[in-house]
This record gives C-alpha cells, sequence and structure tokens, in this order.
C-alpha cells in the first residue's frame, strides 16, 4: 500500500487554493482538511482587526493542532490536503509536499475586488502576490513546493 501523503496548499488569498486542494482531494481520494473551520472549532484566533475585517490567527497554536490532525490520519494511513495560506509554516518533516497556488496580477486583482475586501486589504494582498511571500516562506521553511498556476 502506498504510504498516506501530506499535502498543503498554501498561496496568496483568491489564488485558488481551495479550488485546488479540493480537486486533489478528489483525485487522491484524499480527505480535504479546510483549515477555516479549524480555525473556529480550535478557537485559534487571537485577534480581530475590524477594520480589515480579518482574523489573526496564533500559528503556535494552529500548527500544535494541525500536527495533531496529521498525526491521527497517518495512524489510519489516510492521506491529506491541508488548505490554508498559513499551511506552510508547519513543520518540514510533517509535509510531503507543498503545492503554492498563484495566478495572474490582473485575474487577482478581479477575484479580490469581487470579494468586496478593504481597499487596504486588497493592496496587501496584492503586495503579498508580487512578493511571493507564500512562495518565498514555503522555501525558507524547507517544504518540497511545487508551483500551479490557476
Ligand atoms: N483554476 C481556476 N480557474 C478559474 N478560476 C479559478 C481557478 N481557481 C480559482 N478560481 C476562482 O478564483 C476565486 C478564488 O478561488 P479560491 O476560493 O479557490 O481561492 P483561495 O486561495 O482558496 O482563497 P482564500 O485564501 O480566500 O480561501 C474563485 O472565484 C474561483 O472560482
Ligand atoms: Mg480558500
Amino acid at each position: 500500500m502506498k504510504k498516506p501523503q501530506i499535502i498543503i496548499v498554501t498561496g496568496t488569498p483568491a489564488t485558488g487554493k481551495t479550488t485546488i486542494a479540493k480537486r486533489l482531494a478528489k483525485k487522491q481520494k484524499a480527505t480535504y482538511i479546510d483549515v477555516n473551520l479549524v480555525i473556529k472549532k480550535y478557537k485559534l484566533v487571537d485577534k480581530y482587526d475590524k477594520k480589515l475585517k480579518t482574523n489573526i490567527v496564533d500559528v503556535n497554536k494552529l500548527n500544535k493542532v494541525l500536527i495533531k490532525i496529521i498525526k491521527d490520519y497517518q495512524n489510519k494511513k489516510q492521506s491529506i490536503i491541508i488548505d490554508s495560506h498559513l499551511s506552510h509554516y508547519l513543520p518540514k518533516k510533517y509535509v510531503d509536499l507543498c503545492i503554492v497556488t498563484k495566478c495572474s496580477l490582473k485575474k487577482l486583482q478581479q477575484r479580490l475586488n469581487k470579494r468586496k475586501y478593504h481597499q487596504q486589504k486588497i493592496r496587501e494582498n496584492m503586495d503579498a502576490e508580487i512578493l511571493d511571500v507564500c512562495l518565498l516562506e514555503a522555501i525558507l521553511n524547507k517544504h518540497k513546493v511545487k508551483v500551479v498556476t490557476t
């Protein structure tokens, strides 16, 4: 039997993580893990930015919870796909593959505008994509990285 795979999907908001993660989970018969639900369930929101309508999450606490989830699925010999722009902060030893989603800046701007985010939040997300923040952090964290353009 094939070793269960732990795949994380990271990337700037609206670059297509959820779309890719769900598609891959279906294809590989893996369990899709929605980190937003994990954050809610385990109350991992530290602060709420009212102006930007954004939750600030404690990444150390999130990592602890995600590692527990990973171990549970490894014991069950099941593959999982973890969907979050915070997933690349997981230590490399728990992760087989890190997918980083990217899209053109034009598309990203259209997708973010559609969401009616605060102008500052759109700017911050555009900058994050221009600077490849998720990709660079994933590489710095020594993940095995695969870039997927949506
Ligand atoms: N491969 C694709 N082709 C066309 N449109 C796409 C593709 N992937 C994503 N999109 C569109 O881009 C938007 C954002 O996609 P998605 O919700 O998957 O992004 P996300 O990275 O999960 O965002 P968030 O970080 O907010 O959860 C959606 O409207 C989706 O339909
Ligand atoms: Mg998503």
